[in-house]
């Protein structure tokens, strides 16, 4: 008899929950078909958080990412993580976006979508699950793992009963942070085994320790498919490694049957991407055995460490890892995970941050309190809601109800810039980074042939690397802060830290790469001594950032200099931890001055606005 069945997730969540998704392309590519012979179950390779990073920060088409893994796996289904109306974004997003994406995706080499609601609230995943049933893709959706006083065996067992009765395919136990302990494992997976007659499978995450021990009770329970990662890319808050749970089921009716020697040599290779990235191997730390007080999942960790690294505030994580577990329960129980987890996360360190609870509110939270996220788990604490929505009342019907198509506008916008149908489908999801992506498109951006390119990625990466430490040593002798060189095609823009910065690719804040011809960065404004200015108060960022003077790249800016505005009126928005901030005026007067160009990455503590008191 057949025994349980693996997907990897080396590809998808191992590294987008240790590396922070930075795997590109070209370290997936010499590897890729030996994946393909294991006999996996599935390999999940897309979606997540791996579409929005490959577009802000590897300059990577995901479509082409997906196109390329398509034509060198040839008998292994592959799969991918959809977010409801969501999609792989933060925010819902109209119908006809979600069907557009899900019937491309299919078309572009996806078989299996696994589908989750941040909230457990089926009304988010009902247009993902009826277009992909239509496309003829197996449909898997997710029954998200947590624990609060709301969320019982029951809870789970009727949400998916709920999702067989809309034609799915099989149902997924989503255990983002690793919260499910192996005999209630054994308990949920017996009953959901009992109770519907699909095939189940479970996904959780190592994190806290427990998760081969869940996954060894759940498979006793009957489970027909687990999730695992390749052993470098396994452990800590990815999945456990394949190697142990094949070993273990070795000999048992359970055996997975797959090959020991062929797995190795995987996790060799992986092993030599890992140390030449310089990542770390995933561990336990003791924060992560707490898991059970703070639930934090695993990319999030990784995420606030990242979040509060760049807010030069490292040190808060253990403040902030105890202000979660309320502003959650202010939420009404949100299990964490994306979008919930950022909404919840970025609440706590903004708390923490700024040492008043709720002073700075960010629009994704104002949204999940009117309900635009859908039906909280539980009720949300009442007097944080009224201060947060301010007089405006709660929706209680399909979010999503409420949004105007978005196609059609998506592709007007984009004429001009659009190469295929995929790329309005990224202008549609993520309209500024699309749109950054399409126009400083580097080499990355081509995905190679198969034959493997003259300019092949590997190769010009590696270039570019040895020229960036070079030029980063001679540039520190210096007091040159700001410095840019074009050679072989590739524009490289390197400023000291501190200087100003542009808005995308910075991952280490230090080193921009553009493609030739495209215009050189804005030579920095923002804060000159022009910000002391005297009589105006001056609007300084309250965090590390980038800077919007619009609420959306086509709209109005929310003031120009000569506005009158009112104290708390919206002057600006900095997009930081993935979420949007409003900045309000602390005065009621006149904007003289706006110091800060659109687009922009700002520092904490920057001038962006001066405003003239009455
Ligand atoms: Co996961």
């Amino acid at each position: 008899m057949p025994g349980v069945k693996i997907t990897d997730t080396t590809l998808r969540d191992g590294h987008q929950s240790l590396w922070a998704t930075r795997m590109r392309i070209d370290d997936m590519l010499p590897i890729v078909e030996k994946l393909d012979r294991v006999g996996y179950h599935s390999l999940e390779v897309w979606g997540g958080a791996t579409f929005d990073v490959c577009l802000r920060y590897l300059n990577e088409d995901p479509w082409e990412r997906l196109r390329i893994i398509k034509s060198h796996v040839k008998r292994t289904p592959l799969q991918m993580l959809l977010r409801g109306q969501s999609l792989v974004g933060y925010q819902h997003y109209p119908d006809d976006v979600v069907e557009a994406f899900v019937t491309r995706m299919v078309e572009n080499g996806i078989d299996i979508i696994r589908v989750f609601d941040a909230l457990n609230d089926i009304r988010n995943m009902e247009t993902a699950i009826k277009t992909g049933i239509k496309t003829g893709a197996h449909v898997q959706a997710s029954v998200v793992y947590t624990v609060s006083p709301v969320h019982n065996t029951g809870h789970y067992l009727e949400t998916a009963v709920r999702l067989e009765e809309l034609g799915v395919n099989s149902i997924c136990v989503k255990d983002m942070a690793g919260l499910l302990t192996p005999y209630q494992a054994y308990e949920l997976i017996s009953k959901l085994k009992e109770k519907i007659g699909l095939p189940v499978q479970l996904h959780s995450h190592y994190i806290g320790g427990l998760a081969l021990a869940t996954y060894l009770k759940a498979v006793e329970a009957g489970v027909d498919v687990i999730d695992t990662a390749s052993v470098p890319l396994a452990f800590g808050a990815s999945q456990p490694p394949v190697e142990t749970v094949v070993r273990a089921l070795q000999g048992t009716p359970y055996d997975t049957g797959l090959d020991m020697a062929l797995l190795f040599e995987i996790a060799g290779y992986f092993e030599e991407v890992r140390k030449e990235r310089g990542y770390e191997r995933g561990v336990t730390r003791i924060n992560d055995m707490r898991v059970f007080e703070h639930q934090v999942p695993g990319g999030m960790i990784t995420n606030l460490v990242t979040q509060l690294e760049e807010q030069k505030s490292a040190h808060l994580l253990p403040q902030v890892l105890d202000e979660i577990p309320k502003v959650r329960r202010e939420l009404g129980y949100p299990p964490l995970v994306t979008p919930t987890s950022q909404i919840v996360g970025t609440q706590a360190v903004l708390n923490v941050l700024l040492g008043e609870r709720y002073k700075l509110v960010p629009g994704e939270v104002k949204a999940y309190f009117q309900g635009l996220y859908g039906k909280p788990p539980a009720p949300v604490d009442e007097a944080i809601a009224r201060k947060v929505l301010a007089g405006k009342e709660p929706i209680t019907c399909r979010p999503a109800d409420l949004l105007e198509p978005k196609m059609q506008k998506a592709g007007n916008e984009l004429q001009g810039l659009a190469r295929s149908a995929e790329d309005v489908i990224s202008y549609a999801v993520f309209p500024q980074i699309t749109k950054n992506y399409l126009e400083n498109k580097g080499i990355w951006g081509q995905a190679p042939d198969k034959k493997g390119s003259t300019n092949s990625p590997k190769e010009v990466h590696e270039m570019d690397l040895a020229q960036i430490k070079e030029l980063i040593q001679i540039i520190n002798q210096t007091d040159i802060a700001e410095f840019s060189l074009n050679s072989d095609g590739v524009q490289l823009a390197i400023r000291k830290a501190g200087s100003t910065r542009e808005s995308t690719g910075h991952e280490d804040g230090e080193v921009e790469k553009n493609q030739g011809g495209v215009a050189p960065p804005a030579p920095p404004k923002a804060g000159s001594p022009k910000a002391t200015e005297p009589g105006g108060t001056i609007i300084k960022s309250p965090m590390v950032g980038t800077f919007y003077r619009a609420p959306a790249p086509d709209a109005e800016p929310f003031v120009e200099v000569g506005t009158r505005v009112e104290k708390g009126q919206t002057l600006c928005i900095i997009e930081a931890m993935k979420l949007m901030n409003e900045i309000e005026s602390e005065v009621s007067g006149t904007v003289v001055e706006i110091l800060a160009e659109n687009a922009q990455a700002v520092e904490y503590g920057q001038p962006l606005i001066v405003v003239q008191e009455d």
